[in-house]
C-alpha cells in the first residue's frame, strides 16, 4: 500500500513517460512499413485524421478517468460501477500478456547490443538470427534479463524510478534517432526511400487501409488497457486533458515518420526489400551495418534506439500492473512488483521458446508468441477501448464536460465518444476476429 497516491514532479514529466509508453517498437518497425505498403502519404494523411478525430476521443478517456479517479485502472472502474470491476481486470490481463510476447523482442536486443559491442558480427544475419532466436538458454535468459531491467523502475516508485527513467532515456533515444536519419538522409538511396514512404497512392484507400490505420494507432498510443490511465492518474489537478492528449498524438506521430526518414533511405541504399517486424530488426538493418565503415558504432546506436523504445514502453506496461496490484491487494509496491515481475516470467519463456523447442505448439494455427501478438493487438486491445468509451460515454454523468469542456468542441467529442467511436471500433473488432 502507499501512503499518498505518487504525483509526477512536473508537467513535462508527465508528458515524457506517456510519450516514451506510447513509442515503442510500434513507431520503429511497424508504422514506417505500413505507410509505405499502404499508400504513402495517403495513409499518413488518413492516420492523422483517424488519430486527430477518434483515437483523442478514447485517449481522453482514459486520461480523464485517471485523473478524476485517481486510481489503478480496476478500481477506477469499480468506482464508476461495481459491475464494471471485470473492465479493469481484463485491462490488467492485456497489459500483462503484452510483455511476455514484447520482452523476448527486448531480450533480442540485448543481444544485439552485446554483438554490436564486442564488434564480432555474424557473415549472415538471417542465418545468425534464427539460429539465435531458436536457442533454448540464451534467449529465455535475456527475455528475464529484459524483464528484470524493465521492473527495477517500477519497483523504485513513480517519481525515483519511472519518471528519471524516461527523463533520461527518452532525450538520449530521440538524439540517436536524429543522428540515424541525418545520416540516412546523405546516402544514395534517400531518394527513393522517401518516395517509397511518401509517394500518395490513392488505389490503397479503401476499407482496409483505414482499418490498419485505425489498429496501429490503438497499439502505438498504447490505449485500452489501462496504461493511460495509471501514467494519467498521477497528474496534477491543472493538467489540460485534451491539450495533453494532442502533444501525446503529434510527438508519437512525428517519432513514427523520423523512424522511417531513418529506415526507407538505409533499406534502399543497399536494394534490400522493405519489411516490417522481426526481418527488418533483426536482419536486413544489422546486415547493413555491418558492410558500413563504423559497423560497430552504428549497430550499437541502433540497437541503443530499439532498447530505449522498448523499455520507457515496458515500464508503462508494468506499471499498471504494479500499480493494480498494490491498490486492490494492499500490497506495498516493492512486493507488487515482484509478483507482475514473476507472472511475466512465467509466461514469457514459453513464448521465447516458441522460436525453438516448441515452435510446433500451435494453438488455432498460432505460436504461443503470435498468439499472444495476435489476441492482444486484434481482439483486446479494441475490445477493451470500446468498453472504456461505452462506459465512459453512457455511464458517467457529464464525463464528457468534465473532461472536453462546454463549448461546441465538448459537444461533438460527446457525439464521437457515445456514437461515431464504438461503431468504427466494433467494424475494427469485426475484421480483427
Ligand atoms: N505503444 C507501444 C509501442 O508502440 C506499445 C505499448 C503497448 C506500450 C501497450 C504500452 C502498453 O510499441
Amino acid at each position: 500500500m502507499e501512503d499518498k497516491r505518487p504525483e509526477w514532479s512536473s508537467h513535462l514529466s508527465f508528458i515524457i513517460a506517456t510519450v516514451g509508453s506510447a513509442v515503442g517498437l510500434g513507431n520503429i518497425w511497424r508504422f514506417p512499413y505500413i505507410m509505405g505498403k499502404n499508400g504513402g502519404a495517403v495513409f499518413l494523411f488518413t492516420y492523422l485524421l483517424i488519430i486527430a478525430l477518434i483515437c483523442i476521443i478514447p485517449l481522453c478517456c482514459e486520461l480523464g478517468l485517471g485523473k478524476l479517479y485517481k486510481q489503478d485502472a480496476v478500481k477506477t472502474f469499480c468506482s464508476i460501477s461495481p459491475k464494471y470491476k471485470w473492465v479493469g481486470w481484463l485491462c490488467i490481463l492485456t497489459v500483462t500478456l503484452i510483455p511476455c510476447f514484447y520482452f523476448v523482442v527486448g531480450g533480442w536486443i540485448l543481444n544485439y547490443i552485446w554483438i554490436f559491442l564486442k564488434n564480432q558480427l555474424p557473415q549472415n544475419f538471417a542465418i545468425y538470427f534464427s539460429s539465435f532466436s531458436s536457442q533454448t538458454f540464451m534467449p529465455c535468459f535475456l527475455t528475464i534479463l529484459f524483464l528484470i531491467m524493465t521492473a527495477i523502475f517500477p519497483y523504485r516508485g513513480v517519481n525515483k524510478g519511472i519518471e528519471k527513467a524516461n527523463n533520461l532515456m527518452m532525450p538520449l533515444f530521440a538524439l540517436i534517432l536524429t543522428i540515424l536519419a541525418i545520416f540516412a538522409l546523405t546516402l544514395p538511396g534517400a531518394k527513393s526511400g522517401l518516395l517509397f514512404m511518401f509517394k500518395p497512392d490513392f488505389s490503397h484507400f479503401d476499407k482496409t487501409m483505414i482499418l490498419t490505420a485505425l489498429g496501429q494507432a490503438l497499439f502505438t498510443l498504447s490505449i485500452g488497457m489501462g496504461t493511460i490511465l495509471t501514467y494519467g492518474s498521477y497528474m496534477k489537478d491543472d493538467t489540460n486533458i485534451v491539450k495533453s492528449a494532442y502533444t501525446l498524438i503529434i510527438c508519437d506521430t512525428i517519432i513514427a515518420i523520423t523512424a522511417g526518414i531513418m529506415i526507407f533511405p538505409i533499406v534502399f541504399s543497399f536494394g534490400v526489400e522493405p519489411s516490417a517486424g522481426a526481418s527488418l530488426a533483426f536482419i536486413s538493418m544489422p546486415q547493413m551495418f555491418s558492410q558500413l565503415p563504423c559497423s560497430a558504432f552504428f549497430g550499437l546506436i541502433f540497437f541503443a534506439l530499439l532498447f530505449f523504445a522498448s523499455i520507457t514502453s515496458g515500464i508503462s506496461m508494468m506499471e499498471t500492473s504494479v500499480a493494480a496490484f498494490i491498490d486492490n491487494f494492499k500490497i506495498s509496491r516493492k512486493k507488487a512488483a515482484i509478483i507482475t515481475t514473476a507472472i511475466i516470467a512465467v509466461i514469457s519463456i514459453p513464448a521465447s521458446l516458441s522460436f525453438g523447442v516448441l515452435s510446433d505448439f500451435k494453438i488455432f494455427d498460432k505460436t504461443i508468441f503470435d498468439l499472444l501478438d495476435y489476441t492482444t493487438s486484434n481482439i483486446f486491445l479494441p475490445f477493451n477501448t470500446l468498453i472504456i468509451c461505452l462506459i465512459a460515454g453512457w455511464s458517467i454523468p457529464y464525463f464528457w464536460k468534465k473532461v472536453f469542456g462546454e463549448g461546441f468542441l465538448g459537444g461533438v467529442f460527446n457525439i464521437l465518444l457515445k456514437f461515431a467511436v464504438p461503431v468504427i471500433l466494433i467494424c475494427v473488432l469485426v475484421t480483427g476476429v
